[in-house]
């Protein structure tokens, strides 16, 4: 078959693989090659058993494998063949030497700018598709323009925003896409080419246009007001549990309000993921080096409340099972960093459960999709057991800790498991998603988030 162009994608990670395919789908006139140094990885996206759980994948790639979609390792062959390469591969926190915890570790995406070099023999758009530091793109071009053979590459940003558990949708039906290029001549001729790929699909007014810093920028900034909705939340749900009014009912009051809106304002045992601490993290440590100093404190605040949150959420649990857990079944339904997702990476639950562990508690996690994540974050560690079934997971427990607001935990039969566990019976609802009143009812002592407290004591 003839293809308009080649597309290649270097990175075939949860935003590459989904992206890619999705694309593909809407698109079978580009052919697009998804390409990784992670040999096992391709092999999985390859087969039926994919290497990530997310809802409506498996259709979509369906649509387009072996037609214009293909994953591969032979990156010097595809880099050679592409005429556009989105880098989707991942830029986590520098755990290592100057920004250490804080800044962008860029060294996969330069890696991948020199491997465009080696092998390019024609000029190239390359689209940053990986969140990265703003003016990330001016380095990259100033790598990549360096060939002594004169070929032009041209970078753009099209950052992405779709968010796990639901990204076929975000990407069917995007709030908007982001495309920044220079303003010359050829950045805008570039621009042209990345904005004909998603009319193939999105409605024209929901294309942004911009200068690339600001597409670059507009990424972290955009994930920066998502956690800071979820901390100023979190933060006065805390206020909620000490006066005695109800953090849903005050989310619900002030969500009506159209300027402020009522999404990403559940309060919560914290937000996990990959990206929303990291990418605040990088904005403060941009701020910084600018001399930035208030506004990079204000950002990292938003990381310092999810912090104490998710240790204000460990105290009540020890101070409530009087004042020690030491020995004790405690059960975790849910241990994915968000619904509809077997990711787990930075989830909560990870830190609550090390913390639960220092107290010489034993822990049962029970998730639908996150357990063979699970056990990989814990390596073997000794004193965890992991359960699919909550009824077997939550037998002979003292207390049920809700992390993931998996449906599955809103209709399970409370009066069935309560019979089954150490009595007195603790939940604490890291996510406000059960019938607390009914669970009371029951027999249960029941904690929650911003909400009173219900005890038989
Ligand atoms: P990921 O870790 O799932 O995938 C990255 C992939 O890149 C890995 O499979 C890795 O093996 C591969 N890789 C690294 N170096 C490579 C190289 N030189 N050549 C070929 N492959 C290489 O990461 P992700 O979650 O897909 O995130 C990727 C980027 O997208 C990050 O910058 C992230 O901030 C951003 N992002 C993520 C999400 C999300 O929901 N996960 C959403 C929006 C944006
Ligand atoms: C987030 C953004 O929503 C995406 O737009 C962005 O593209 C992505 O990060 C990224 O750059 O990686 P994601 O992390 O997949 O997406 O999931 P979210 O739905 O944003 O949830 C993040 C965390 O916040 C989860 O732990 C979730 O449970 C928590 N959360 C969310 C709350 O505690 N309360 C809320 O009201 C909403």
């Amino acid at each position: 078959m003839e293809y308009k162009k080649n597309i290649l994608c270097i990175g075939a990670g949860y935003v590459g693989g989904i992206t890619m395919s999705f694309i593909a789908s809407k698109c079978p006139q580009y052919k697009i090659t998804v390409v990784d140094i992670n040999e096992e990885k391709i092999k999985s996206w390859q087969s039926d058993k994919l290497p990530i759980y997310e809802p409506g994948l498996n259709e979509i790639i369906k649509i387009a494998i072996g037609r214009n979609l293909f994953f591969s390792t032979n990156i010097e062959k595809e880099i050679q063949e592409a005429d556009i390469i989105f880098v989707s591969v991942n830029t986590p926190t520098k755990d290592y030497g100057q920004g250490k915890g804080k800044a962008a570790d860029l060294q996969y995406w330069e890696k991948t700018a020199r491997q465009i070099l080696l092998y390019s023999d024609h000029e190239k758009i390359i689209v940053e598709k990986s969140t990265v530091p703003v003016k990330t793109s001016l380095a990259m071009e100033r790598i990549l323009n360096s060939n002594s053979l004169g070929i032009h590459f041209e970078v753009l940003s099209n950052p992405e925003f779709l968010s796990e558990g639901s990204a076929i949708k975000d990407l069917e039906e995007p709030d908007r896409i982001l495309i920044g290029s220079k303003e010359t001549e050829e950045g805008l001729k570039a621009r042209k080419e990345i904005v004909n790929i998603y009319t193939n699909w999105v409605p024209k007014e929901k294309i942004i246009e911009s200068n690339v810093w600001s597409a670059e920028l507009s990424k972290l900034s955009a994930n920066a007001f998502l956690a800071q909705r979820i901390s100023s939340i979190n933060s006065l749900s805390a206020l909620c549990e000490k006066t005695g009014a109800d953090i849903e009912e005050v989310s619900f009051a002030i969500g009506k309000d159209s300027r402020i809106g009522s999404k990403f304002l559940n309060s919560s045992v914290g937000f996990g993921g990959s990206c929303f601490k990291k990418d605040i993290l990088n904005l403060v440590y941009i701020c910084q080096n600018y001399g930035l100093t208030e506004v990079a404190n204000y950002w990292e605040s938003v990381v310092k409340i999810n912090e104490w949150q998710k240790n204000r959420f460990i105290s009540n649990i020890i101070l409530n099972m009087f004042n020690t857990i030491a020995g004790k079944k405690i059960t975790i339904l849910g241990f994915s960093f968000k619904a509809n997702t077997g990711d787990t990476r930075e989830s909560p639950s990870i830190y609550i459960t090390k913390k639960l562990l220092e107290e010489k508690a034993f822990i049962t996690i029970s998730d639908p999709k996150a357990l063979d994540n699970a056990k990989r974050d814990f390596n073997n560690i000794q004193g965890i057991t992991y359960e699919i079934d909550p009824y077997k997971a939550t037998y002979e427990s003292h207390a049920i800790l809700i992390l993931t607001e998996w449906d599955l935990y809103k209709n399970l039969d409370y009066n069935r498991i309560f019979k089954n566990m150490k009595k007195p019976s603790f939940i604490f609802d890291g996510r406000n998603i059960l019938n607390h009143k009914e669970l009371f009812i029951l027999g249960f002592n029941v904690f929650s988030i911003g909400k009173k407290t219900l005890t038989h004591f």
